[in-house]
């Protein structure tokens, strides 16, 4: 696929097949993650590939459970808000199946320094490049959080060291619906050009 078409409809797919992902792909994927800066160029990342099924199934138990403690009690309202709904009913989707996604991927980071402005920093840009190239090879990922309500008990599940920290879970299969763009605002509203509030022509095309 062409780079630009690759960014433009990479997005949240949260309904995948289960049908299997080849090593190939995952080689691929994995192979665009580590091409990503770190600080430093430390690169204290790792990413577990989980296809277990019975570690599947432990993990989308807890990942529902954080999902109904964070939007359970905003069920009704989020369903009833337009805007939201959409989202909330694939997010839904997702947690009442992440056992029968084919790939689950937790990329962790080793040393991480805590809630301050660079945590994530070095992690996020490779989970990015993940989703990319999965994009790339049709298929469908999220960059999801919500195992972190659980995050010790899938710590001890994959046996996964004190000082590193599950910083996403990323589903991986082919999806059942099709890629397109998602909704942003265009970059004419967010960004400046030289000094904050100063806005910048496009030409049209
Ligand atoms: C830091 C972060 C945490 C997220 N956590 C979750 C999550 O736990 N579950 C989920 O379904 N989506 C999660 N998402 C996905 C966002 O909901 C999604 O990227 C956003 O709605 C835009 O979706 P779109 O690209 O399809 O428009 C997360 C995204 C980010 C950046």
């Amino acid at each position: 696929m062409e780079f630009f078409d690759v960014v433009r409809t990479q997005r949240a797919m949260r309904r995948l097949k289960p049908d299997p992902v080849s090593d190939e792909d995952l080689w691929t994927i994995l192979d665009a993650a580590i091409h990503a800066p770190s600080g430093g160029n430390a690169q204290g990342w790792n990413f577990i590939v989980v296809r277990d099924a019975a570690a599947k199934r432990a993990i989308g138990a807890w990942y529902l459970d954080g999902w109904n403690k964070v939007y359970g009690r905003n069920r009704e309202a989020m369903l009833a808000n337009e805007a939201m709904a959409r989202t909330f009913r694939s997010a839904d989707y997702l947690a009442h199946h992440l056992a029968e996604v084919p790939v689950l991927i937790i990329a962790t980071q080793r040393n991480n320094r805590g809630a301050d402005l660079s945590a994530g920093a070095s992690i996020y840009p490779a989970v990015q490049n993940l989703m990319l190239a999965a994009r790339a090879l049709g298929l469908g990922t999220t960059l999801t959080t919500l195992h972190r309500l659980h995050e010790q008990d899938v710590k001890d599940l994959l046996g996964i060291p004190a000082d590193a920290d599950t910083m996403a879970l990323i589903p991986v299969g082919h999806p059942r619906g099709t890629f397109g763009e998602p909704s942003r605002l265009p970059p004419e509203k967010v960004s400046y050009w030289e000094r904050w509030g100063e806005r910048h022509e496009r030409p049209q095309t």
